[in-house]
C-alpha cells in the first residue's frame, strides 16, 4: 500500500475507505497469471537492456516464477488492502526481496501499460479457449445434422409453416451462425496480436528499453504504435464481449427454436428427462430450462458490450481511472461464453427430432404449394401464372375441406390445364425436401455441401484456437530466457 505512496501527495495515504471502494483486486487477482508473467518478461527485458543487473533481475524473475508456481498449486496468499492486483504483485515482491533490488522491477513502467497487458493476456486466452469451444460444437452440430437422415420438419416464416425441410438442414442452421460468430471470436483473438508494456503512463520511456523482446516474450508478434492511445484503449476488450455476444446470441436462437418445438403444440422435439426441468407445483411439467437459461443469458452478454461502449465513449485520451471499471464485464465473459457453449454442448444429444410429427406437419400439402407452381415452372408456365393457379387450387381445397395432396387430378385440372397427377405428385413432403438442391437448400446434397463446408470452417477455427500461446507455454519460454546482455 506505501510502495507507490509518493510525497507529492502530501498525505500519509488514501483514506482507508476509499482505498478499499477503489480497489479493483476483488476482481483482478483473477489475472494474477497475467501479471506475474508480463513482469517476469519485462524485468528479463530490463536486464537485457542492461538497466537492472543480471543479478538483480534473477532474483526478481525467480521470485515472480516462484509466485507463479503457488499460484497453480493455491499456496499465493495475495495481500488485501492493495489497490489492484500490479500493486499486489509488487508488494509481495518487496515482501520477498529487499527494497533495493524489489524496487528495479518498476522500472520504465507504468500500471497504465502494465493493465493494458495484463487484460490483453486475458482476452488472448480467454478468446482462444472461447474459440476452441466454438469450433467443436460447430464440428459437433455438423456431425449431428448428418445423422439426422431425412428427417421431415417444417420451415417457419413468420413462425407459420412455410415449407418442408430436413432437420439436418436445420441444425447445420444452427451450425452456421454459431460458425459466424466464430469468425468474430477469431477477430477478437486476432486483436491481441500487439504489446502495450512499454508504453509507460501515456507517452513512453527516455529508457533504452527494448519493446520488441518483451513482445516476444509474451507471445505478441508486435507493439503497439502510440503509447497515448495504447493506455486509454479498450477496443480489444470491446471486440471480445461483441464476440461473447455474438457466441450467445447464435446460441439464443437455436434455444428458442428448442424451446418452441418442444412444446405440445410444435412437437417436433422431445427432451430427455435428464435436461429437463420440472415444475414444483405442476405435476406433469417437464421445462427446457436450460434452453430458457441460455436464451436469458444472452442478455447479459449484450450488456457487457453496452457497459463497454459507455465506460469509453466520453473518456479523454489517455489513460482514465474509470477505465478500472472494465474489470467486471470483461473478467465475466470468458467464463460466461464457455459455460453456455458447455451446456448446449451438454443438451443437444439429448433433444431428438420426432420425425413422425414433423412429417405429420406437412401432409396437407400446403407447405409444398410452392413446389407445385414450380413443377408448373417446369412445364413453360410462367411463375406468377403458376403462383395464381395453385393459390386457386389451394383456395378450392380449403372451400372443399379437403388436403392439398388429396385433391383429385381432374378437379386441378379445371383450374389450370398444367396441374395433371405428374405436377401433383410434388405435394409429397419428402419428395419436395429432396428436390431443393440448389446451392445453399434443403436437399440432401446441398445440405452435405453445407456440412463439408461447416466441418471445414470448424478446422480452421479450432486451428486458429490453437496457435495462440498459452501461459504455460509463455512461463517456459521467459524462465529460459537468457538476462545476460
Ligand atoms: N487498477 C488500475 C486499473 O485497473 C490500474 C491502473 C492504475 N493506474 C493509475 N494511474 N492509477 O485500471
Amino acid at each position: 500500500m506505501s510502495i507507490a505512496r509518493t510525497n507529492a501527495t502530501g498525505a500519509g495515504g488514501m483514506l482507508p475507505e476509499l482505498l478499499a471502494w477503489s480497489s479493483s483486486l476483488s476482481l483482478d487477482r483473477q489475472m494474477v497469471r497475467e501479471d506475474l508473467l508480463g513482469s517476469a518478461a519485462h524485468v528479463t527485458m530490463l536486464a537485457r537492456t542492461k538497466l537492472v543487473t543480471v543479478t538483480d533481475a534473477r532474483a526478481i524473475r525467480e521470485a515472480l516464477m516462484r509466485m507463479l508456481l503457488e499460484v497453480d498449486t493455491g499456496k499465493l496468499a495475495i495481500p488485501d488492502g492493495e489497490e489492484d492486483i500490479h500493486m499486489a504483485v509488487e508488494a509481495l515482491l518487496h515482501k520477498r526481496l529487499s527494497p533495493a533490488v524489489a524496487g528495479r522491477l518498476h522500472t520504465a513502467r507504468s500500471r497504465n501499460d502494465q493493465v493494458a497487458t495484463d487484460l490483453r493476456l486475458h482476452v488472448r486466452g480467454q478468446a482462444s479457449a472461447t474459440l476452441a469451444e466454438i469450433a467443436a460444437l460447430v464440428k459437433e452440430l455438423a456431425e449431428r445434422a448428418s445423422r439426422e437422415g431425412d428427417k421431415l420438419i417444417p420451415a417457419y416464416t413468420h413462425r407459420q409453416r412455410a415449407q418442408p425441410i430436413s432437420a439436418a438442414f436445420l441444425v447445420a442452421a444452427w451450425a452456421s451462425q454459431l460458425s459466424r460468430a466464430g469468425d468474430v471470436m477469431a477477430f477478437a483473438l486476432s486483436r491481441c496480436q500487439e504489446l502495450p508494456l512499454g508504453s509507460g503512463a501515456c507517452s513512453g520511456t527516455s529508457l533504452p528499453i527494448d519493446r520488441l523482446l518483451t513482445a516476444r516474450l509474451l507471445g505478441f508478434p508486435g507493439v503497439t504504435q502510440n503509447a497515448l492511445d495504447t493506455v486509454g484503449d479498450r477496443d480489444f476488450a470491446l471486440d471480445f464481449t461483441w464476440a461473447v455476444a455474438r457466441t450467445l446470441l447464435a446460441l439464443s436462437r437455436l434455444a428458442t427454436d428448442v424451446i418452441d418445438y418442444a412444446s405440445a403444440e410444435f412437437g417436433l422435439v422431445a427432451l430427455d428427462g435428464s435436461i429437463a426441468a420440472g415444475s414444483s407445483m405442476m405435476p406433469q411439467k417437464k421445462n427446457p430450462d436450460v434452453f430458457e437459461l441460455v436464451r436469458g443469458q444472452s442478455g447479459r452478454a449484450i450488456g457487457n458490450v453496452s457497459a463497454l461502449m459507455v465506460l469509453v465513449k466520453g473518456l479523454p485520451t489517455g489513460y482514465n481511472r474509470d477505465l478500472q471499471e472494465d474489470r467486471r464485464a470483461l473478467l465475466e465473459s470468458g467464463p460466461f461464453a464457455r459455460g453456455a457453449l458447455s451446456a448446449v454442448r451438454q443438451a443437444m444429444p439429448h433433444v431428438h427430432f420426432d420425425g413422425a410429427r414433423g412429417a405429420g406437419a406437412l401432409v396437407d400439402g400446403s407447405t409444398q404449394a410452392t413446389d407445385l407452381a414450380e413443377a408448373l415452372v417446369r412445364k413453360g408456365v410462367a411463375f406468377r401464372e403458376a403462383y395464381q393457379a395453385v393459390g386457386a387450387l389451394v383456395r378450392k381445397a380449403t372451400d372443399d375441406g379437403v388436403w392439398l395432396s388429396s385433391i383429385e387430378p381432374e378437379v386441378a385440372a379445371k383450374i389450370h390445364p398444367a396441374i395433371d397427377a405428374a405436377a401433383l405428385a410434388v405435394l409429397d413432403p419428402m419428395l419436395a425436401m429432396q428436390a431443393k438442391e440448389s446451392l445453399g437448400g434443403t436437399g440432401p446434397k446441398s445440405v452435405a455441401a453445407q456440412l463439408e463446408q461447416l466441418r471445414a470452417h470448424a478446422e480452421v477455427l479450432a486451428g486458429q484456437a490453437s496457435a495462440a500461446p498459452t501461459l504455460s507455454s509463455l512461463a517456459q519460454t521467459i524462465a529460459s530466457e537468457p538476462l545476460e546482455p
